[in-house]
Formats: structure tokens, sequence, C-alpha cells
């Protein structure tokens, strides 16, 4: 029996939380896994990881909105684990404020990360899916796209990423290639520690507050996340497109 050839998955933001998550996740699947985020020695301890647990991984540097650094990350990947057909798009950051504290550079870079960055990323992936017939692409978006006071920037970024899958679902579905979003509620990530912290609340208090409003009563881990990619990457999704699946413990968080 011949062996089809591994498939290549990007995850961006891997170096921790959701991404780390969810690249480890890939692999124990049986894809080759380049793990990119902003520095290419932080996202090594998510290839040290894989490599340990038996799978093939590659640490790539690049700011997913700068339109070069992606363009290089994604040729580098093509060459040196072989051509990206699963895209991730999870690499995020917030810059949460009221409106009248919002500074447009707390609006631009979080457009500039979410909106700009999947969009960069997608166009430079699409290209291999497209070549070999198949792909995934799976977007992070979040519950916050539902509205979130303090987030206007980050929740239009969010819904905004519901319109972008939607319109990747009917643009790349006869090459093969799927796309879905996943809106995540609450998970525990150093990025909602850094909330909790801003906010001058404790751990502790925040999680269990948090929990409370939370259908399933718990706070969601970033392996609730890792495995909902994972269904939507594998071989038996292709025929789930352009949806948005809400991971929140109930119908949201
Ligand atoms: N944690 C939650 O509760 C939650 C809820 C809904 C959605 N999300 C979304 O899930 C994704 C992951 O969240 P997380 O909680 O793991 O966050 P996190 O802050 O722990 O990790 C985000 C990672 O993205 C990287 N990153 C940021 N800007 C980048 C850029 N320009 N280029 C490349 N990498 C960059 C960071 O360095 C970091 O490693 C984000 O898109 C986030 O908005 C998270």
């Amino acid at each position: 029996m011949t062996q089809s050839p591994q498939r290549v998955a990007i995850v961006t933001g891997a170096a921790r939380g959701i991404g780390a998550a969810t690249a480890q996740r890939l692999a124990a699947d049986g894809l080759a896994v380049a793990v990119i985020d902003l520095e290419e020695a932080a996202a090594k301890g998510t290839v040290d990881a894989i490599e340990a647990a038996g799978g093939r991984a590659l640490a790539v540097g690049a700011d997913v909105s700068d339109a070069e650094q992606v363009q290089a990350a994604v040729t580098r990947v093509a060459e040196e684990l072989g051509a990206p057909t699963v895209l991730v798009n999870n690499a995020g950051v917030t810059r949460d404020n009221l409106l009248f504290k919002m500074t447009e550079s707390d609006w631009d870079t979080v457009m500039g990360v979410h909106l700009r960055g999947s969009f960069l990323m997608a166009r430079a992936a699409q290209k291999y899916m497209v070549e070999q017939k198949w792909g995934r692409i799976v977007n992070l978006s979040s519950t916050s796209a539902l509205g979130n006071r303090g987030q206007t920037n980050y929740s239009t970024a969010k819904a905004g990423l519901q319109g972008f899958t939607k319109t990747l679902a009917i643009e790349l579905g006869k090459f093969g290639v799927t796309a879905n979003c996943i809106a995540p509620g609450f998970i525990v990530s150093d990025m909602t520690r850094a909330t909790a912290e801003r906010i001058g609340e404790d751990w502790d208090t925040y999680v269990a507050a948090r929990a409370k409003e939370i259908p399933v009563a718990r706070a969601g881990q970033v392996e609730d996340i890792a495995h909902t990619v994972s269904f939507f990457v594998s071989e038996g999704a292709g025929f789930v497109s352009g949806q948005v699946i809400y991971v929140a413990g109930g119908p949201k968080a």
C-alpha cells in the first residue's frame, strides 16, 4: 500500500496558548506543523514539545500583519516542511478600552493582527491548497463578535473574520478547500490572565465568576479549541465549510 504524503499545517501565534495546543494536537493527528509567532525563539518551545512527542515541526518568526514577513514565512514552510495545505489563523492581540478612550493605535493594531494578518496568511497559503486541490483554513473568531464592552476594536475584527471565512469558503470551495471559523468563549490563557490583571481582579476569583456564567459550569481550556480545529482539519470534514462554531460551553459565553 502506498502511504499518502504527510499534510503540512501552519498555525499562527502558536508559541503559547490556544495556538500551541492546536499545533501540538495537529502534530498528534499526524501533520507536520509550522509554528509561527512573532519571535522564532518563542515558537521553538512548541516545536520542542512536538518533536519530543515524535512529531515534525518548524519554528518560524514572523509578524502576520507584515506582508513581506508573511510571504517569506510561507515560502520557508513550503521549502523546509512541504506545501502548507492547512492554515490556522490564530495569532491575536487585545487592546481593550471604552470607545471614548480608544486610541487609533489600539484600533489599528487589533485590525492589523486579526484581519490583515488572516488575509495575508490566507492569500499566501491558498496557492499551495489550490495546487493540491485540497485545503483547510480555520480562523479564530470569538464570542466577542456578538458585542463586548471595552472591545469595539476586537469585536469588530472578530465579527469581520466570520465574513472573511464565509467568503473564503465560497471562493475556494471548488478547489477542495474548506474555510471555517471557531468562536471561543472564555478560555484560560495568557490573554485572559492579562485581562484579569488589567482590571485588577484576582485570577481565581475572575475564573470562578466567568465559569458561573457558562452553562457547562467551567472555564474553557486551550485543548477544547484544539479539538475543534482538529475536527475542521480532518479528512472527513470536507463537506463542512463556511461555518462558525461557538466553542463556549453553551450557546455563547
Ligand atoms: N483566550 C480566550 O478566551 C479567547 C477567546 C476567544 C478568542 N480567542 C482568540 O484565540 C486566539 C489565541 O488566543 P490566546 O488566548 O491563545 O492568546 P495568547 O495571547 O495567549 O497568544 C497569542 C499568540 O499570538 C502571538 N501573536 C500576537 N501578535 C502576533 C503577530 N502580529 N504575528 C504573529 N504572532 C502574533 C503572540 O505572540 C502569542 O504567542 C486569538 O486570536 C484570540 O483572539 C481567545
